[in-house]
């Protein structure tokens, strides 16, 4: 880690299973060798092809979820879990879609509404 660094990862690697045509199950490797240092300040941009982890990184940074090798480190402290010294913002809606005050409430929306939620949260 280096000294001024607030968010030190290293050696960050995660797989997935992943299922097959077959029917079969095989190791999707998603982030291997990950290193990187935030220092205080610094604004961060993670670009690369869709698919290749970036929401996987930050949701290891997050506490969201375990990484397969390496450590994150927040100001010297190992993230095991969440935490109020992080915070995301995730890529889709994961807000109800509630429609304006000036409209009613339409009858059966909250059940409708509810499921798209879930749905929803359920591929996040
Ligand atoms: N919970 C999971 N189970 C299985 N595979 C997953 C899971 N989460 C992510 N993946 C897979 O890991 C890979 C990386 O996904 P990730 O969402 O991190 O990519 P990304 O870089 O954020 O993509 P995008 O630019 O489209 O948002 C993808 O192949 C994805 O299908
Ligand atoms: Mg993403």
């Amino acid at each position: 880690m280096s000294a001024s660094a607030r968010l030190s990862i290293r050696g960050l690697g995660k797989r997935f299973p992943l299922r097959t045509d077959g029917g079969g199950v095989r190791t999707a490797q998603v982030l291997q060798g990950v290193d990187l240092d935030v220092r205080e300040s610094e604004f961060v941009s993670i670009i690369g092809a869709s698919g290749s982890g970036k929401t996987t990184l930050l949701r290891i940074v997050a506490g969201l979820e375990r990484a397969d090798e390496g450590t994150v480190t927040i100001d010297g402290r190992v993230v095991k879990g969440p935490g109020q010294d992080r915070s995301m913002v995730f890529q889709s809606i994961n807000l109800f879609p509630f429609p304006p005050r000036s409209q009613p409430f339409p009858a059966g929306a909250g059940r409708r509404f509810c499921g798209g939620f879930l749905s929803r949260s359920a591929i996040n």
